[in-house]
């Protein structure tokens, strides 16, 4: 019998049939940088594919200077990496390796974030970009069955008038993305150095997300939801230290999309066992759980659930199912669909533990 408030009850789900349980569930994916996707040994053969010398004699060499000490340490390496791609044949085979993966995790659902800026930076047109990236989402949608949608990420870094030349040039495109957001490096650049261009975006009827609060302070987190009148936060963990801010978070159902073997790796936090993703929930925050950039920080979706779980034994079956149909409702697809596929994480939990 499921308990009046949960759709199943977690006393019939034994804690060992929990890891299968989090790997098969479905689940949506919204943080992943798509050329955080790239791995070591796709960038190599990207590379000789298409020409481009390389700092690193090996892959082997390239995945030992995956040592990061900040968000910045990472960003000189990912920006890196990025420079192997030039085709969109190259942009179709970084998505579709990641389309693989995600799907082999449960994903059933991607909202996948392209940072149009590094590359049209080196020459590489947006329609380059746009249309490798295009083609692969059709082929997940056609052959794994996962519907994938594309945010348009600004760097933070640069400036806002770059930032407006970026949309200018992506407006042909309109179709293909349906929201755009903030990345690259956060301290010193706070949301409102942008707040012009999110304003058109608005205008545009694009969806609005930011990354906020993963180095910088929780008034940038303030600073995403007033000026850029965000939707929805990227990381958010530093949320916090701020109580008021916390309570607003919860009141307004505005999702943070976590990832913790991100914030591990950049040293947001020193360890997973001291990751706050259990306090989010507890908090009743719309948190949920993502990869990020898989290929720099050591794992997909299912790696970053399994790892959270295993370090913080405070999080069992019910935080599990949270994070599912966290992952549905924080998502942009029509609400008919969210109801749907939160119907589909409450069918799987019941059929395990009914
Ligand atoms: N670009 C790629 N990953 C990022 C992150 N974790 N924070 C900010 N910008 C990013
Ligand atoms: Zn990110």
């Amino acid at each position: 019998m499921a308990s009046s408030s949960l759709p199943f009850d977690p006393a019939r789900i034994a804690p060992e049939a929990l890891p299968a349980l989090i790997e098969r569930c479905p689940k949506a994916e919204l943080h992943i940088h798509i050329e955080g996707s790239l791995e070591p040994e796709l960038i190599f053969e990207l590379a000789q594919r298409n020409r481009v010398a390389l700092p690193y004699a090996s892959v082997e060499a390239l995945r030992a200077a995956y040592a990061f000490t900040d968000l910045q340490s990472f960003l000189d390496i990912y920006y890196a990496g990025a420079s192997v791609l030039l085709t969109e044949e190259d942009f179709e085979d970084m998505a579709l390796a990641y389309f693989h993966r995600a799907a082999a995790d449960g994903v059933v659902h991607a909202e996948v974030f392209f940072d149009p800026q590094t590359h049209t930076a080196r020459g590489v047109p947006f329609a380059t970009v746009m249309n490798g990236l295009t083609r692969a989402a059709d082929i997940a949608l056609g052959e794994l069955g996962m519907s994938v949608s594309y945010i348009l990420c600004f760097l933070r870094h640069l400036s806002e008038e770059d930032a407006f030349a970026t949309l200018e040039e992506a407006l042909p495109y309109r179709r293909h993305f349906i929201g755009v957001g903030l990345d690259s490096s956060e301290r010193g650049h706070p949301p409102e150095k942008f707040a012009r261009v999110f304003a058109r975006c608005r205008e545009l009827g694009l969806h609005i997300v930011a990354h906020a609060g993963e180095e910088g302070p929780p008034a940038y987190i303030e600073a995403a939801l007033d000026v850029l009148k965000a939707e929805r936060i990227d990381h958010g963990v530093r949320c916090l230290e701020d109580p008021a801010l916390v309570a607003r978070l919860a009141r307004e159902r505005v999702p943070l999309t976590v990832c913790p073997l991100s914030n591990l790796k950049l040293c947001v936090v020193p360890t997973l066992a001291a990751h706050p993703m259990k306090r989010l929930l507890d908090a009743g925050l719309v948190a949920t759980v993502n990869s990020d950039d898989p290929a720099y920080f050591g794992g997909y979706l299912n790696r970053n659930f399994s790892e959270t779980f295993g370090a913080l034994p405070s999080l069992g079956v019910v935080e599990a199912w949270r994070l599912a149909r966290n992952s549905m409702e924080a998502s942009f697809l029509p609400v008919g669909t969210r109801r749907e596929l939160g119907q589909q994480v409450d069918a799987f939990f019941a059929a395990a533990g009914g």
